[in-house]
């Protein structure tokens, strides 16, 4: 299975940011963890801070891989492109949190990804990702 997890802005500060609620494990400490735990998995990953370069790597995987694990981050409550995005390409979309959006500020409970994912995994922490692998991985 070829997946990619996309990280959307400011998420390449994990481990910096607010580890009262994003944890202190920066990203790649936490990758290289989960990816040799799931050797039948080819996991790629992207992360910018800008919304168009999101959205062209969505174009660019979107027609060939066979998922992707999105954390838009705050483009999740404002961006209708990556919305759009999301709902044009083939590869199925899981959309992940770290945090439970719900429980933190209102303006964090609306979601241009949610309509158009396969599914959505929030609030377990940076394990958030690693069951939205599972759930390509693990038939039932
Ligand atoms: C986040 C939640 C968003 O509301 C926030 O803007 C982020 C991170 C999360 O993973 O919990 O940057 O997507």
């Amino acid at each position: 299975k070829k997946l990619i997890i996309i990280n959307g802005p400011n998420l390449n500060l994990l481990g910096k940011r607010e580890p009262n609620i994003y944890g202190s494990l920066s990203f790649t400490e936490f990758l290289d963890e989960v990816v040799g735990k799931y050797p039948d998995a080819d996991i790629d990953y992207f992360q910018s801070n800008i919304e168009g370069e999101l959205i062209d790597k969505l174009h660019e995987v979107g027609f060939s891989y066979d998922g992707i694990i999105l954390n838009a981050a705050a483009y999740t409550h404002t961006s209708i492109g990556i919305g759009d995005a999301v709902k044009a390409i083939e590869t199925p979309v899981v959309e992940v949190h770290i945090s439970n959006t719900f429980n933190r500020e209102e303006f964090r409970h609306q979601s241009f990804i949610s309509p158009n994912a396969k599914g959505v995994i929030l609030g377990f922490g940076l394990q958030s990702y690693e069951l939205a692998i599972q759930s390509f991985i693990c038939r039932t």
